[in-house]
């Protein structure tokens, strides 16, 4: 097999009459038929061919095509965000009376989906705490079908082994299914652990430069096709465009996460140092709690760093009011640094005891460290934390 770069650069929509060197933009909803026998054989999917983009387009495969190669996936499809491949991949799986059994820190709207949406179609979850896997065993059930995770986890950075989560499933023949959206396929592949499918909102890391929006969701060809033939019907497909513009983008995606995790890990050696940081949580910093499960799975630490502000909510307000350099946005995965405080923007509405149970502390602030020069970034952090 090629080598990830040579793939995320090389892997490329066939050249038309006009010998273009980089992939042009296919801008159309719909192909045509060279007589009703084509078409029939087309619908009849006879001949794998495009037919309507909400179906299938060339930059939308072309993107589909990378990401299948990088995670080691037999298929994948793209949607238009990454909330509608998790939604997409779970409602075409799930049955009424099917059970999910969780991870509890899971990103904001997927908590959303399992706690407001899919109980409307009778589908149910439990919750493991990511400090007690031992737990997970215990909370499966005869209708459990689908064990989800992210690692690591928004926005706390918690790391779930994932080898560990692959021998549950296995064991209990259940789709493991990982959102790898905080490391990228180039920091780590789930489905060499046994995941079944891999979700990702290309939003994040993928883009990386925060433009457009974009999911896709890869992994075993039956299960792919199930979500295939859901969003051919449903329509949550990537336009196009965003298909062009993240195809480029991963292109970069190794040279960027190199450097990514090379800034965020000074960042966060340099938060270890100060007294106004109680605790920080990065991957490859040796007193992350499951340091060494990340060194097993991941190549790089990536770029969020999480940490907890020494006087909590007021004191992370404080903190972000101040940033002058850094930017208050509620993104993650961009060029540019981005520092969020949960407890007083996104999560505001929680109570002291709902955050706790989402593993959201009111000083817990998270840093996706862009690819500024890190030491501009880290004098932004000094100024700020006075
Ligand atoms: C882990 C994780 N999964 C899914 C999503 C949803 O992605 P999108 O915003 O592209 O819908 C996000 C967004 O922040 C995320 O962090």
């Amino acid at each position: 097999m090629e080598n990830f770069e040579t793939i995320a650069i090389r892997t490329q929509t066939e050249r038309t009459q006009f010998q273009e060197h980089s992939t042009p933009l296919y801008l159309t909803s719909s192909y045509v038929f060279e007589d009703s026998e084509d078409m029939r054989a087309g619908f009849a999917e006879e001949k794998e061919r495009n037919i309507y983009s909400r179906f299938t387009n060339p930059n939308t495969s072309e993107f589909v095509e990378k990401i299948t190669k990088m995670e080691g996936a037999e298929g994948g499809y793209a949607f238009a965000t990454g909330m509608a491949a998790v939604f997409s991949t779970l409602a075409a799986l799930l049955n009424s009376g099917d059970h999910i059994v969780s991870a509890r820190s899971v990103f904001g709207s997927t908590h959303g989906l399992f706690t407001k949406y899919f109980p409307k179609w009778n589908i149910s979850h439990s919750y493991f705490d990511v400090n007690k896997p031992e737990t997970i065993e215990s909370l499966i059930k005869p209708e459990t079908k689908i064990l989800f995770a992210e690692s690591p986890t928004n926005p706390g950075v918690d790391i779930l082994d994932l080898e560990y989560l692959g021998e549950i499933a296995k064991k209990h023949d259940l789709i493991l299914v990982i959102d790898n959206c905080f490391a990228t396929p180039y920091i780590q592949n789930p489905i060499k652990f046994g995941a079944d499918l891999v979700i990702h909102s290309a939003t994040k890391l993928i883009d990386g430069q925060g433009r457009v929006l974009g999911g896709v969701t890869v992994g075993k060809a039956d299960l792919i096709r199930e979500i295939y033939l859901f969003s051919r019907n449903t329509g949550p497909a990537l336009s196009p465009f965003n298909a062009w513009v993240l195809s480029k983008s991963l292109e970069t995606l190794a040279v960027r996460l190199e450097k990514h995790s090379e800034n965020a890990l000074k960042v966060a050696e340099y938060l270890e140092n100060v007294p106004q940081a109680e605790s920080v949580k990065y991957p490859f910093l040796k007193s992350h709690p499951q340091y060494e499960i990340a060194k097993k799975q991941m190549k790089l630490g990536g770029n969020v760093v999480a940490f907890q502000i020494t006087g909590g909510l007021e004191a992370g307000r404080k903190f972000i009011d101040k940033l002058q350099l850094c930017s208050r946005s509620a993104n993650l995965g961009d060029t540019r640094t981005i520092v969020t405080h949960p407890a007083s923007t996104t999560h505001s509405k929680l109570s002291p005891e709902e955050l706790e149970a989402v593993g959201i502390s009111e000083g817990l602030v998270r840093i996706s460290v862009g690819l500024e020069h890190v030491d501009d970034i880290i004098k932004d952090l000094e100024q700020a934390l006075v």
